[in-house]
């Protein structure tokens, strides 16, 4: 049983089929889980910018009954003002848990070890399973899993990717990427999501060429070549991914009808050109709102084994 979520890695293959059955149920039916946070207060402590995880993440906390404290980076000053570990041994005489997103994934493991309830991770610079979870939710409305559907990533092997490779392994999927040498997915979780591919019969399968990647592919996903807290490496890093743009040139190497999928936020005319996002096959409001249903899942999982309390 996963009593926070920091890495995809917390949850067993059974655990996110479950969360994404789970999920489908709180989103045809959010009525029937209206009170199951009924007086729990939960901690945002956000060192960065959100739309889609601070927003659907408060949202379905009081949709559930539940409240919310936002601590964003001048609030607490996490690590400046107090260490980590301070902090979070008195949140946690206050809060029911806590989503955090960090720079630093470091500092979501070492609040976790000092803190006796859920952590969430709403992203860090290793990972963002939410958002995986959430875009295999979507990916499987689509095309479901017997269908199954092979997932083109192409672009930066960050945070998004390192998580997607990893939900793809424990369920037995299949995902290509394609990135620029210097920008492969991490290495440990690379070999972590393929240790587990061997065991699941996922197939994990990494390019440099975005054509071979996108080949055959139902869904091509990108994310931003910039992420967050990288500003300073923007000029470089956009001479470094030309050529990886999902375009409508590279849409047509890929099987008739491909879905077309993104975390957001985007960068039109970087990653992904204007009219590849807004054509009819592109998912990504789809993907956008299923976080909504994911993470109250997330929530009532916990809920339901006593971890939240
Ligand atoms: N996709 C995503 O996590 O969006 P936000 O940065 O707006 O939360
Ligand atoms: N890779 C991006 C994802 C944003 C949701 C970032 O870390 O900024």
């Amino acid at each position: 049983m996963f009593s926070s979520l920091i890495s995809i890695n917390d949850l067993s293959s059974e655990e996110i089929r479950k969360l994404l059955e789970l999920a489908a149920e709180v989103k045809k039916r959010p009525q029937d889980f209206r009170n199951v946070l009924e007086g729990r207060m939960f901690g945002f402590i956000f060192e960065k910018p959100s739309t889609r995880t601070w927003v659907s993440f408060q949202a379905g906390i009081f949709s559930m009954g539940g409240g919310v404290i936002y601590l964003g980076p001048e609030d607490i000053k996490l690590g400046i003002r107090e260490e980590v570990r301070d902090v979070a041994r008195v949140l946690n005489r206050y809060l029911s848990g806590v989503i955090m997103r960090t720079f630093s994934h470091w500092t979501i493991t070492e609040f976790r070890d000092y803190f006796e309830k859920p952590v969430i991770n709403g992203l860090s610079d290793k990972e963002h399973p939410c958002q995986a979870l959430a875009d295999y939710m979507t990916l499987y409305e689509k095309v479901p899993a017997a269908q199954d559907p092979v997932l083109a990533f192409v672009g930066d092997g960050n945070n998004v990717l390192n998580s997607l490779m990893l939900v793809a392994a424990k369920l037995g999927a299949k995902i290509r990427y394609a990135t620029p040498k210097k920008y492969q997915p991490d290495p440990k979780i690379l070999k972590a999501a393929k240790d587990i591919a061997k065991k699941t019969g996922a197939v994990i399968e990494g390019f440099q060429d975005p054509a071979k990647a996108v080949a055959g592919a139902d869904a091509i996903y990108t994310d931003v070549w910039v992420s967050m807290g990288e500003e300073a490496m923007r000029k470089k890093k956009l001479k470094d991914f030309s050529g990886m743009r999902v375009d409508k040139k590279l849409v047509q190497k890929a099987k008739p009808g491909v879905l077309i999928m993104h975390c957001l936020p985007a960068h039109r005319g970087e990653e992904i050109t204007e009219d590849v996002i807004e054509s009819k096959n592109s998912i990504v409001f789809d993907e956008a709102e299923n976080r909504l249903h994911i993470q109250k899942a997330i929530l009532l999982h916990l809920s339901n084994e006593g971890a939240i309390r």
